[in-house]
């Protein structure tokens, strides 16, 4: 096995001492018992669990499509929200060129997203660009009637249709959603698309290693194969592994808590790339939908340094003591670019010429690490050697797997969201869907 991530919690020893870390942890393993043998909360949707083994025998059939896709268009719109949504666009962002849409040289295949929005001005904008693309569409939605993505798909499908016609288009939209149930089910077999399963027992923000993620990101040009392989690295060293102190999801779910328990109930994941923005919002879609739920939790934000040392920094070094930070470091950048050496020195940047740009983001790393340390922020880091599919895989599969247990610490169910349905009834109370009107009445009143 290649490296594997590492959970550091040297610089959260002022606030937490790592043998009550361990101890926690230790008592925790009985948390990896309940996920394994399926008696914990929730227990219906943990799939996810084994997915590193059960999805091989699909990623034929998902590069397969995928070739399919590129063959026949030069971009995809990739429509979902939520967990339909957010995992693909965290690998494809960590790992794809930054530029991918700028970039003259092909073959690349350009992957946009949409529904995850009900944006008038993004989806017309959206619109323009694809009247001059020639255009394929995965839509992804586990129930199949949410509606954001629903009116997405409606919106672009006519388009598609209008452009393309009928059957070439229906060539170019693959469906992934339930085995039976739901709108999208229905449109898929009308029209003959393409179809695959997101399984009964996975939950939408747990799916990024079935179809859900693999197959835009398998259309983006990546390697699911290593990314599937280093989930199954991270799966072989937590899944059963009830040695606290190897077993990093153990580590990190305990150490968590422990700082909830100590008075800090925010926790912000932060990234030293840009590349890590969107890995951080599947994060807190993780974290956010498993465990804030019973008036209980920690709420997960997240920045992106250095860009927000120069805004959030502030209240981070000198606000509130009620946060801790998570830091994903990144030992080594993909590629190389140095600091040249200026003759005249007029910006005063000489002491850096030579510096590779990594070291000086290294040093604004440990600097702010220290820095943070001082104001009183526990700081907990997640190491990888570099940010590729197989160490995304590995981080996937960790924070799924940290998430679980750590949901079970705060015995919460870390595996429903009842709380998503609020907004959505009210919507379409206020909309008038059939069988709301009453519901709309009263709201109105209210407005
Ligand atoms: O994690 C979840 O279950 C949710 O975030 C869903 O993924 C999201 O609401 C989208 O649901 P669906 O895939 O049914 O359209």
């Amino acid at each position: 096995m290649k490296e594997k991530l590492n959970v550091n919690l040297k610089n959260a020893g002022a606030f937490v001492s790592f043998e009550e870390v361990v101890a926690l942890a230790k008592l925790s393993a009985r948390h990896l018992d309940a996920l394994n043998n399926g008696k914990g909360a929730g227990n219906d949707f943990l799939g996810w669990l084994t997915l590193p083994d059960d999805i091989l025998k699909q990623l034929d059939k998902i590069e397969k499509s995928a070739k399919h896709l590129r063959s026949v268009s030069d971009t995809t719109v990739v429509i979902g929200i939520g967990g339909s949504y957010l995992g693909a666009r965290a690998v494809m962002e960590a790992i794809s060129h930054t530029f991918t849409p700028y970039l003259k040289k092909k073959p690349h295949h350009d992957v946009i997203f949409a529904g995850q929005n009900i944006c008038e001005d993004y989806l017309s904008e959206l619109i323009e660009v694809l009247d001059e693309r020639s255009y394929s569409i995965i839509v992804i939605s586990k129930s199949g009637t949410t509606t954001e993505p629903a009116i997405a798909f409606r919106i672009l499908k006519d388009h598609l249709e209008k452009k393309v016609g009928k059957p070439a288009a229906a060539d170019r939209i693959i469906a992934i959603t339930d085995e039976k149930k739901g709108a999208l089910r229905s449109l898929a077999t009308t029209n003959g698309y393409e179809t695959f399963v997101i399984p009964d027992n996975v939950g939408g923000r747990y799916s990024v290693l079935s179809p859900v993620g693999l197959l835009p990101i398998a259309v983006s040009g990546l390697d699911i194969r290593a990314l599937v392989k280093g989930a199954k690295d991270m799966e072989e060293v937590t899944r059963t592994n009830k040695d606290a102190v190897s077993n990093p999801a153990l580590l990190y779910a305990a150490a968590r808590n422990l700082l909830l328990q100590g008075g800090r109930p925010v926790e912000i994941m932060v990234g030293f790339t840009p590349k890590l923005h969107f890995m951080s919002e599947w994060w807190k879609q993780l974290y956010g939908e498993s465990e804030g739920k019973d008036g209980k939790g920690i709420y997960p934000a997240s920045v992106d340094m250095t860009t927000d040392l120069h805004s959030l920094g502030q209240y981070i070094q000198d606000g509130q003591r009620i946060l801790f930070e998570t830091m994903i470091s990144v030992k080594s950048p993909s590629r190389t670019l140095t600091i040249p050496l200026e003759k005249d020195d007029s910006d005063q940047l000489n002491f850096l010429a030579g510096k590779r740009l990594s070291e000086v983001n290294r040093n604004a790393e440990a600097g702010t690490t220290i820095a943070h340390n001082d104001g009183n922020v526990p700081v907990l880091k997640i190491e990888i050697p570099v940010l590729d599919e197989y160490y995304t895989g590995q981080l996937i599969y960790f924070f799924e797997i940290a998430c679980g247990i750590s949901g079970y610490i705060l015995d919460v169910n870390p595996f429903d969201q009842p709380g998503v349905e609020a907004y959505k009834k009210n919507m379409f109370a206020l909309l008038n869907k059939p069988g709301y009107e009453e519901a709309g009445k009263k709201l109105r009143e209210r407005l």
